[in-house]
């Protein structure tokens, strides 16, 4: 069962002779419990996608299913989506943690009594407590942080949307968003997460999506995703210049270069690679001990097929 299931998502934004096409057939799907870090360079359409999900921009093609309901259709559907978008657009700033649990608590549909019931666990929850009297434009940064995510789950969702939620924190707050991140997804709620932060990333997510110019380039476990490249990648780093003709031969081979450094894919290859670089000496050749953050660039970085 999923309870995200986005299909063939399209956003192209038009102003005046510009276009952009932001977001160019996204499927993304998620299962309960399940954190997905949704990758990306800036404007690669994470956002847009979020958005769309979330039912606050309407797609130009595609689906969403949120517990099988469609928030485009079914207003009712959003009930089971809580959301961290990007910016400071959250929270009413000069509300108190628990007025801001209390109004958005009730505007999604629970009793007052309720909202403020689940506004006390939550604040606990949060280690906020002592906080729950002061504006939260008087918080510190990571605080507010916190307040912003116990406002999206105050309604208790199946789905949360958490778009760069670490931006600006410091490592300590970090941690503590880390921590609460897991714990969400431990009670069974799915949770789709963008971060520049790709070592949060690594640790958080159990799958990884990584979108490129509007199209999702690499869909697949974290683990194996970063295995696959571990296995098989290989740093080659010169100490002198390649010929234009060798750089043609090396691309030829998909070796992706960036001087000084080539980077193979695939053992069986390293050996050609080498020898099509003699005689420019060698630095060094290093195995990738690949991380999420080499895969990211490798990926990223590759020439698109379009
Ligand atoms: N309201 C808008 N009007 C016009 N173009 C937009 C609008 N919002 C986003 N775009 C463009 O759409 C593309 C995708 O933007 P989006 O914000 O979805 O990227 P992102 O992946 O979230 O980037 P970042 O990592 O910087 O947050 C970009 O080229 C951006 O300039
Ligand atoms: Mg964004």
């Amino acid at each position: 069962m999923k309870i995200l299931e986005a299909q063939g998502l399209c956003k192209t934004y038009r102003r005046g002779q510009q276009v952009v096409e932001a977001v160019r057939g996204v499927d993304l799907a998620i299962a309960p419990g399940q954190i997905l870090a949704f990758l990306g360079p800036n404007g690669a359409g994470k956002t847009t996608t979020i958005k769309m999900i979330a039912g606050l921009i309407r797609p130009d093609a595609g689906t969403v299913a949120i517990a099988g309901r469609d928030p485009h259709r079914e207003p009712d559907a959003v009930r089971q989506l809580g959301a961290v978008l990007e910016g400071n657009r959250n929270l009413y700033w000069r509300l108190t943690p628990m007025e801001n649990l209390e109004y958005f608590g009730v505007l999604r549909g629970l009793t007052r009594q309720a909202a403020r019931r689940q506004g006390r666990q939550l604040l606990e929850r949060f280690e906020l407590t002592g906080k729950r009297d002061a504006a939260v434009q008087n918080l510190s940064r990571g605080m507010q942080q916190k307040v912003a995510i116990a406002v999206a789950l105050v309604h208790q969702p199946q789905l949360l949307l958490l778009d760069e939620p670490t931006l600006g924190l410091d490592v300590e707050a970090t941690q503590t968003v880390k921590t609460l991140v897991r714990e969400i997804a431990a009670s069974g709620c799915a949770i789709l997460l963008t971060t520049h932060q790709l070592d949060v990333a690594e640790e958080l997510s159990d799958r990884v999506a990584i979108i490129r110019a509007g199209e999702v380039i690499a869909e697949q476990n974290t683990q194996e995703l970063v295995r696959q490249f571990a296995g098989a990648s290989y740093t080659v780093e010169l100490e002198g210049e390649l010929s234009a003709g060798q750089r043609s031969q090396l691309q030829a081979h998909g070796v992706l270069i960036q001087d000084p450094r080539l980077f193979v894919r695939g053992a069986e290859i390293l050996y050609e690679i080498l020898e099509i670089v003699r005689p420019v000496p060698i630095f060094q050749v290093k195995k990738d001990a690949a991380d999420l953050t080499e895969v990211f660039l490798k990926l990223v970085q590759a020439p698109q097929d379009d």
